[in-house]
């Protein structure tokens, strides 16, 4: 008997020193002051969005909520004006899923707000299911959306610049591909509902993220605009919202143990909104606070520019 609490004993103190020392990881140390600063943060009602929204606001930023759902968007302005201490935190309707609205969100901003320093796509979305305009749910939100509001919002972060666009990707875009044919057919990354399925598109949707940051940052060469892609690490969040319960009773155990919470999960999207001195790693992907190698799929040239040549078509930019 005592033998087995021993060993339990001993199994928890070995989870918790683990938990600290490698899942929580580092934390973003800029001491950055952000004042005078307008920054966008989309998906930032809940999540690592919303931790994001409220670190930015107590640094002075003028702090631009970019959420789907106008209820949940004024909760959370209340709640991170609250928290942060700060009335610069101001609810705009964006639905990425929806290219006419992510068009009337950039008009308004563009005719409300006279400069932009900092763009988080950190929005997404991980189940099946249409946008407005038809495409698959999780190329829609997490790749064309975003797509469509970059473009439409580059010229003022030029105007603004040195600026810069930061995109929350995740370590599963090493197990994504792109699948153009299904792109041209299909308008999604993917048909079926299974939960390997639906995971193995959000997979897909994740490799676009970072494709298209490795193409934008090319094309962002010589303005002083940089961008940068990231894993946040395994969070606790809503993301699993909608995968199956059965899931997410076997997972619990492992989130407790192995997931960030949101405050640590948000550390490596700070770090690339505020590093100092970072800017010649424009294009690159983060985790940990750290630059990382991607492999050769995540930073093929052809494909990224392929991606994007598809996108603008498919956004009607061109
Ligand atoms: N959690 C993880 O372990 C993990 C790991 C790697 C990467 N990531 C990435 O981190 C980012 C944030 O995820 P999270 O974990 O914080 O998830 P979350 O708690 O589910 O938050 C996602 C946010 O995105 C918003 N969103 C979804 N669809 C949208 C749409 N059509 N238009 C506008 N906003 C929309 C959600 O709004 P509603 O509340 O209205 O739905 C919510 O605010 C995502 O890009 C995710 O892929 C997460
Ligand atoms: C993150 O970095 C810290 C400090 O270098 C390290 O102790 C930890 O193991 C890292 N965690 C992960 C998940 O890489
Ligand atoms: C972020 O991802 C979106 C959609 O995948 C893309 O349009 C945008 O150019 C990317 N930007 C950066 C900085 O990665
Ligand atoms: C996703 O989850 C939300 C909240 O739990 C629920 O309201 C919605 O019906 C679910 N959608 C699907 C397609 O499962």
């Amino acid at each position: 008997m005592s033998i087995i609490l021993l060993a339990v004993g001993v199994f928890i103190g070995a989870a918790f020193i683990y938990h600290h020392i490698v899942v929580k990881g580092k934390k973003c140390t800029s001491k950055a002051e952000l004042h005078g600063k307008t920054v966008i943060v989309t998906g930032s009602n809940t999540g690592i969005g919303r931790t994001t929204a409220i670190n930015l606001a107590r640094r002075g930023a003028r702090v631009i909520l970019a959420c789907r759902c106008k209820q949940r968007g004024e909760a959370a302005q209340e709640d991170i004006r609250r928290e942060s201490g700060s009335n610069q935190v101001v609810f705009m309707q964006l639905d990425l899923g929806s290219l006419e609205s992510v068009r009337s969100f950039a008009e308004t901003f563009l005719k409300s707000e006279p400069r932009l320093d900092l763009l988080i796509n950190n929005a997404g979305i991980c189940m099946q299911g249409r946008t407005k305009d038809g495409f698959g749910l999780m190329f829609g939100v997490n790749h064309l959306g975003h797509f469509l509001l970059t473009n439409l919002l580059l010229e003022r972060l030029k105007e603004s610049a040195p600026s810069r666009i930061v995109n929350v990707s995740s370590m599963a875009h090493n197990f994504g591909k792109i699948d153009f044919d299904s792109l041209n057919t299909h308008k999604c990354l993917g048909l079926g509902t299974s939960s390997v399925r639906v995971f193995q598109i959000y997979c897909d949707s994740k490799l676009c993220n970072v494709l298209f940051n490795h193409e934008l940052a090319k094309r962002l060469q010589g303005t002083r605009v940089t961008c940068y892609a990231l894993h946040p690490g395994a969070i606790s969040s809503e993301l699993g919202r909608n995968t199956s319960s059965l899931l997410h009773v076997l997972l619990k155990p492992v989130t407790v143990l192995f997931f960030k919470n949101t405050v640590q999960g948000c550390q490596t999207t700070l770090h690339c909104a505020l590093q100092e001195g970072i800017e010649p790693l424009s294009g690159r992907y983060f985790s940990n606070c750290t630059v990382r190698e991607l492999f050769a799929k995540a930073k093929d040239d052809a494909a990224a520019k392929k991606l994007w040549e598809i996108s603008e078509r498919l956004c009607g930019l061109v």
